[in-house]
């Protein structure tokens, strides 16, 4: 099989992303499955990271492969100026599988060029973040039931938000109905837009949470990204933009969800994490089936 990676969702087609949900179903149901017998993983943090570093690594001692890598570049001879170049020629000899999480939009990709090893993007700048994506499909199909027929919501930071940019591309695969919620500065980009053009689906844009989400299926929030703001002055503009909180839910659906990829910096509430249309918390463990999923397939092994 030729070396598979996965840089960006729109790497796979809907079968693929059904197929892939279907395996991460089937982890979740058989957890203990010692599939990677010897083999290494590597995890390769250029950026911090909590949940996609440790659900990845969570995954693939599960699988019973092995896992080497770094979560701090400084410790490693990035510092002494080593490039991604060259960081990669080397680690691609030590593993069958790669991890990487950089700050530049590209660095993914370009890892997969120099690397004879299978690459998954954890994230690449404001550019996309696919695994994130399978398991926010997943918790989506969980507690909804189905993927086509839904009213979503994305809030917070449209413009820089990697984890709504790889979502929008995924559920574009799906007949669905989108309300962006952001300041006029953190709007959805254009070319997203474009592409729900072109597929005839209908979205709207808004500057308002509250009194906005009654008819929603997914409410799904992100972080303001201070990391991503070359001007300060703008980041503490937009900063508070948003804060969900319980009151705010009174009147929307029961079946409603609300999700979140995390870390959250104050935009929901934590009078919220009790309420039953909050499910951040739980969508983190879909994390551990989805990535076993991605591992597996990228590296044709079968249940
Ligand atoms: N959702 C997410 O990417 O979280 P981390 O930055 O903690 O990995």
């Amino acid at each position: 099989m030729d070396k598979r990676s996965l840089i960006s969702i729109t790497d796979l087609s809907k079968e693929e992303l059904l197929r892939l949900l279907e395996l991460a179903a089937w982890f979740e149901n058989n957890p203990g499955q010692r599939l990677l017998e010897g083999r290494v993983v590597a995890t390769l943090f250029f950026e911090p990271s909590t949940r996609t570093r440790l659900s990845f690594e969570s995954a693939i001692n599960r699988l019973g492969a092995r896992v080497i890598g770094f979560s701090d570049a400084a410790n490693t001879s990035v510092s002494k100026g080593e490039t991604l170049h060259d960081t990669i020629s080397v680690i691609t000899n030590y593993c069958d599988l790669i991890v990487m999480r950089h700050s530049l939009e590209g660095a993914a990709r370009y890892a997969s060029e120099v690397a004879r090893v299978p690459v998954v993007n954890a994230g690449d700048g404001a550019n996309q973040h696919p695994s994130q994506t399978l398991l926010d499909l997943y918790s989506i199909q969980k507690t909804q039931g189905r993927l086509d027929g839904l009213r979503i919501m994305m809030v917070g930071d449209l413009k820089y938000g990697r984890t709504v940019h790889s979502l929008l591309e995924a559920l574009s695969h799906f007949d669905t109905e989108f309300v962006f919620v952001s300041p006029p500065e953190l709007r959805m980009p254009d070319e997203h837009k474009r592409r729900l053009d072109e597929k005839g689906l209908k979205y709207t844009e808004l500057a308002e949470l509250e009194g906005n989400m009654d008819e929603m299926d997914v409410v799904y929030m992100t972080r303001i990204q201070k990391e991503r703001f070359n001007d300060p002055m703008e980041y503490e503009r937009v900063k508070n933009a948003y804060v969900l909180r319980r009151e705010m839910l009174r009147g929307t659906r029961d079946t409603m969800k609300i999700l979140h990829p995390l870390p959250r910096v104050g935009e929901i509430a934590t009078d919220v994490d009790t309420d039953p249309h909050a499910y951040y918390f739980q969508q983190t463990r879909n994390g551990v089936w989805a990535r076993m999923a991605i591992i597996c397939y990228l590296l044709g092994v079968k249940k």
